[in-house]
């Protein structure tokens, strides 16, 4: 079997209060995990430890085979990208989030690809010159999910992204994660409590009280 990321003995501890215990996980290459569980249970600490933001306490993730620490911070977030569970752009305008991408590959904007982006998810090209501060908030989640996918990972982590969302831009936001998953070969790896989301789910991962439930 293919695993893209290889999840073993992991604990999480901060002083003596134990967040993630022993947790093993293998996700194979392309495919779409769906993570639930009651809040507080530890999902978002494991996948912002997936996505080298924080260290384990104890054991180790591996992707592509070698353990996270041997790659370099910067390749390795190009590969393994996190939209937060609660995003903010940064900056003065909508360009400047979606020219962060661009910089750190030391590429020139594209503004033809950015419209053809902030089209998928509903926006148009005029969003390009807004203010971060005259977008809502259901707009931000969006723009900051193209900031993750403008250069498709090969790991895209979500961490309840469609919260808050309308019905409408729920179903944009899904379908854009459904087909790079389908077309561009990313593993995807969701966080949710949308009961929609979770009766859709292919493979469903329950974690509770920091460790995986095997139902
Ligand atoms: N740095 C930290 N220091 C102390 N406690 C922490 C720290 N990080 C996380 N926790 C605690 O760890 C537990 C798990 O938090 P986490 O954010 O992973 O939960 P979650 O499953 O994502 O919840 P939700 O569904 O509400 O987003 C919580 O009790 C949280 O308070
Ligand atoms: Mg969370």
């Amino acid at each position: 079997m293919d695993n893209i990321i290889q999840v073993k003995s992991l604990n999480y501890q901060v002083d003596d209060q134990k967040i993630l215990t022993d947790i093993n996980l293998n996700v194979e290459r392309n495919s779409y995990l769906t993570f639930v569980g009651p809040s507080g249970s530890g999902k978002s600490t494991l996948m912002r430890i997936i996505a080298s933001m924080i260290n384990a306490t104890s054991g180790e993730v591996l992707f592509n085979g070698k353990n996270l620490r041997e790659y370099d911070p910067t390749t390795y977030r190009q590969k393994v990208s996190y939209a937060f569970q609660q995003p903010t752009l940064f900056g003065k305008t909508v360009k400047d989030n979606l020219e962060f991408p661009f910089l750190v590959r030391k590429q020139e904007f594209d503004r033809a690809k950015v419209t053809s982006y902030l089209e998928m998810v509903n926006l148009t090209e005029k969003y390009i010159e807004k203010s971060v501060n005259d977008v809502s908030g259901g707009e931000k989640q969006r723009i900051a999910l193209l900031r993750n996918l403008i250069f498709p990972p090969e790991v895209l982590i979500t961490d309840e992204v469609t919260t808050g969302l309308d019905a409408d831009n729920k179903n944009i936001v899904r379908s854009l994660i459904d087909h790079f998953n389908r077309d561009e070969g990313v593993t995807v790896l969701r966080v949710t409590h949308d009961d929609a989301e979770i009766s859709a789910a292919t493979r469903k991962i329950t974690i509770e009280k920091g460790g995986i439930k095997n139902d």
